[in-house]
């Protein structure tokens, strides 16, 4: 018999399967709602402090005020999950008020909370010999995409149209330039540099890829932050994509032709074995 595991739901920690959300939560019927996704490695979560600074961010972009000890939460969840490798996933939304209206509730109605902790596993020896594949599409999101909202449906259509096409993921591309992966950030490698596009509107400001830089510049790699026309595909040494639950990978064919010479480049192959390392040293993670 498998038991479900523990998650938390609006101050209380339960088994998952007995989590119930109202149909009229606003997260359910309008999206009105952020989230986050924090590793954790060995039952440690990994840069927790910059990963809850964004949550607040986020509900403060959509005006939601919530008082909560976030990082409490996502310990005690970690741990009631029996540590290990897991990652946290959370989400707020602006709760469930008795009538669907766009507008805010004009009663006091409770956010919804929910929080929930999963099995994090490596990625397989193939990804990691071989590389990912990606298509790029249009990015057709709207202008606020460093806020993390669950209103994902762009880059859920991204990702299955990747797969439809037989593709690992979505590369996307707006006004003439890269933007980001469907779940994660975007680099280009060129001649020994990172380059990847500014934290600005048009990219979620991935916990990662703050990570993924701070490791290069410490180790002599330069790094650029600078917008990305899309001719620069076409001579990138290296491609990679970077998340919480993936650190970085190597994406060695996009739309059916091999990234500079089609393998994992050793910029990445650095890159990843600084980042294992580093997450060892912090959180003494068996990876
Ligand atoms: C659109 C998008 N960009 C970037 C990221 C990477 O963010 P992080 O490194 O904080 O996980 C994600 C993660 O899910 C994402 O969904």
């Amino acid at each position: 018999m498998t038991t479900s595991p523990v998650a938390y739901f609006n101050g209380e920690f339960m088994f998952l399967d007995a989590v119930h959300i109202s149909p009229l939560d606003r997260g359910f019927l309008f999206a009105d709602g952020v989230y986050e996704v924090v590793p954790a490695y060995n039952g440690q979560l990994f840069r927790l402090e910059p990963h809850v600074q964004r949550l607040q961010r986020s509900l403060q972009a959509i005006h939601l005020t919530v008082e909560h000890d976030w990082a409490q939460v996502m310990t005690d969840l970690v741990a009631r999950n029996a540590g290990g490798d897991q990652y946290v996933y959370l989400q707020v939304s602006r709760g469930a008020p008795a009538v669907r209206d766009h507008g805010f509730p004009t009663e006091p109605v409770p956010p919804t909370v929910f929080a929930m902790a999963k099995p994090l596993k490596q990625p397989s020896e193939k990804v990691l010999n071989e590389g990912l594949s990606a298509i790029t599409v249009p990015d057709i999101r709207w202008q606020f995409c460093h806020i993390k909202s669950v209103a994902l449906l762009a880059n859920v259509l991204a990702r299955q149209q990747a797969i439809t096409e037989g593709a690992d993921d979505a590369i996307m591309i707006r006004d003439g330039v890269l933007t980001e992966a469907s779940a994660g950030n975007f680099y280009l490698v060129r001649d020994g540099e990172i380059y990847t596009p500014p934290a600005d509107w048009r990219i979620l400001h991935g916990i990662t890829r703050s990570v993924v830089l701070e490791l290069a510049r410490a180790n002599g790699i330069p790094c650029h932050e600078v917008e990305l026309p899309v001719v620069r595909l076409a001579s990138a040494d290296e491609v990679w994509v970077s998340s919480s639950t993936k650190d970085v990978l190597p994406i060695t064919r996009v739309d059916g032709r091999p990234v500079g010479g089609g393998q994992p480049g050793p910029v990445w192959q650095r890159l990843w074995s600084l980042f294992q390392n580093h997450k060892r040293k912090v959180c003494g993670s068996a990876w």
